[in-house]
C-alpha cells in the first residue's frame, strides 16, 4: 500500500464509521495502529483469532514503536523477555493457565484486614497524596506474592508509580528513561526477595504497578464522590475507569469482517480497545476489569470492589 492509498482510506473510514487506523510508513517504528472504541466492534475482535495477546508475536518481531514502549511499562520484563500473563494467549498455553490459577487463587484465599481498611481511610480523609496511598497499597495487595510476605518499601512503589501507562508518557521528556530504570528496579526488588513459585518476576511487578497506579486512581475517585450510593455504577462511568485501552495485535492478514478497509499486518498491526468508553455505554464492570465479558477479566475485581466499599463506610459524609 501506498502513502497517498493509504491517506484516501482515512476519509473513507471516517463515513463507513470504521475505526481510526493511523498507518504510516516510518521506517523502524511501523507505526500500524487501529484505536477502536465501539463496543460492537471491540466484541468482534474479541471473537476473532485472527486478534490477539502482543506476546502472541516474539518480542523481537513486534512494530518499533511497541518494542520501546512496552519496554518502558510493567508489562515486558526485558531482562527476561517475559510478558505479563494478560498479554499472552491462551491456547494451548497452559504455563498461561498455571499462572492466572496462581494470582487468582493468591487473591482469593487471603483479603485484607480491618487495619488495612482504616489506614487507608484515614490517608483519604486526610487528603494524603497518591504516593503515600501507592505505599500504602501496595503492600496490602502484594506481600502475597513473595515468599515469606517480604515487605515492601515504599521506594518500590514510587518506582512502580514511574513505569509508563501510555504511549503518550514517551513524549514528556526525560519520563521514559526513569520508566525503564524504575522498571528494572522493581523487577530486581520481585528477584531478590523471591516471587511465589508458578509466577514470574513481571506478574508480580505488574500487580505492583496496578497497586500503585490504578488503585491509587480508583482510591481518589472514591474520595472525591464519597457519598455515592452507587460505586459499581460509579466505576462504569468512562472518566473513572483506571484503565482507557487495551492492546492487542493482528495475527493474521484478516480485515475482520469489514472493520478494515484493506487487511491487516500480520504483527504489526496493533489495536487499542477503548473499553473505558465501552464501560460507559454497557455500564458493566466486565468493561472496567476486562473486554466485557467474565472471560479474562481481572482476577483482581472482586478484591478491588468488596475494599473499595468497605473503605467507604469509613470515609461516606454522616447525614445531619
Ligand atoms: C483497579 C485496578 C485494576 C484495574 C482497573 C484492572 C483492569 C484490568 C483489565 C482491564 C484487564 C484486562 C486486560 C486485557 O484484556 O488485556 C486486567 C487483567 C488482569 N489483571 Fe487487572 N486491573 C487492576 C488491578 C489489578 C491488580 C492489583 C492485579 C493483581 C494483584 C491485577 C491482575 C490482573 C491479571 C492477572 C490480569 C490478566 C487476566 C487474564 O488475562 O487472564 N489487576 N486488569
Amino acid at each position: 500500500m501506498y502513502p497517498l492509498q493509504r491517506l484516501w482510506h482515512f476519509p473513507i473510514d471516517m463515513w463507513n464509521r470504521l475505526p481510526l487506523r493511523i498507518d504510516l510508513p516510518i521506517p523502524y517504528l511501523q507505526i500500524d495502529v487501529v484505536f477502536v472504541n465501539d463496543p460492537d466492534q471491540i466484541k468482534i475482535l474479541r471473537e476473532d483469532p485472527a486478534c490477539g495477546r502482543m506476546h502472541q508475536v516474539p518480542s523481537g518481531q513486534q512494530p518499533g514503536w511497541a518494542q520501546y514502549f512496552f519496554r518502558g511499562t510493567r508489562f515486558h520484563d526485558v531482562t527476561h523477555d517475559d510478558w505479563f500473563v494478560a498479554m499472552e494467549g491462551q491456547q494451548g498455553n497452559t504455563e498461561y493457565e498455571q499462572r492466572r490459577e496462581q494470582i487468582a487463587a493468591c487473591l482469593k484465599s487471603e483479603w485484607y484486614t480491618s487495619d488495612d481498611v482504616s489506614k487507608v481511610a484515614e490517608l483519604l480523609k486526610s487528603g494524603a497524596s497518591d504516593e503515600a496511598l501507592a505505599e500504602a497499597m501496595v503492600p496490602i495487595i502484594n506481600c502475597r506474592f513473595l515468599q515469606g510476605h517480604t515487605p515492601i518499601p515504599g521506594n518500590i512503589a514510587q518506582d512502580a508509580k514511574r513505569m509508563l501507562v501510555s504511549p503518550v508518557d514517551i513524549l514528556k521528556p526525560g519520563v521514559y528513561e526513569k520508566a525503564v530504570a524504575a522498571g528494572k528496579t522493581v523487577i530486581a526488588f520481585c528477584t531478590a526477595s523471591g516471587i511465589i513459585k508458578g509466577l514470574k518476576e513481571v506478574d508480580v511487578a505488574h500487580n505492583i504497578g496496578a497497586a500503585a497506579n490504578e488503585v491509587v486512581k480508583t482510591l481518589t475517585i472514591l474520595r472525591n464522590n464519597a457519598a455515592c450510593e452507587d460505586l459499581d455504577e460509579l466505576f462504569t462511568r468512562s472518566e473513572n475507569t483506571p484503565t482507557a485501552a487495551v492492546p492487542r495485535v493482528a495475527l493474521a492478514a484478516s480485515k475482520f469482517g469489514g472493520l478494515l478497509s484493506y487487511p491487516a499486518r500480520p504483527g504489526k498491526t496493533v489495536f487499542f480497545l477503548n473499553i473505558s468508553k465501552a464501560a460507559g455505554m454497557e455500564r458493566s464492570l466486565f468493561w472496567t476489569f476486562g473486554t466485557g465479558v467474565p472471560e479474562r477479566s481481572c482476577p483482581f475485581k472482586p478484591f478491588a470492589m468488596s475494599f473499595l466499599k468497605d473503605v467507604q463506610h469509613h470515609i461516606r459524609p454522616q447525614a445531619t
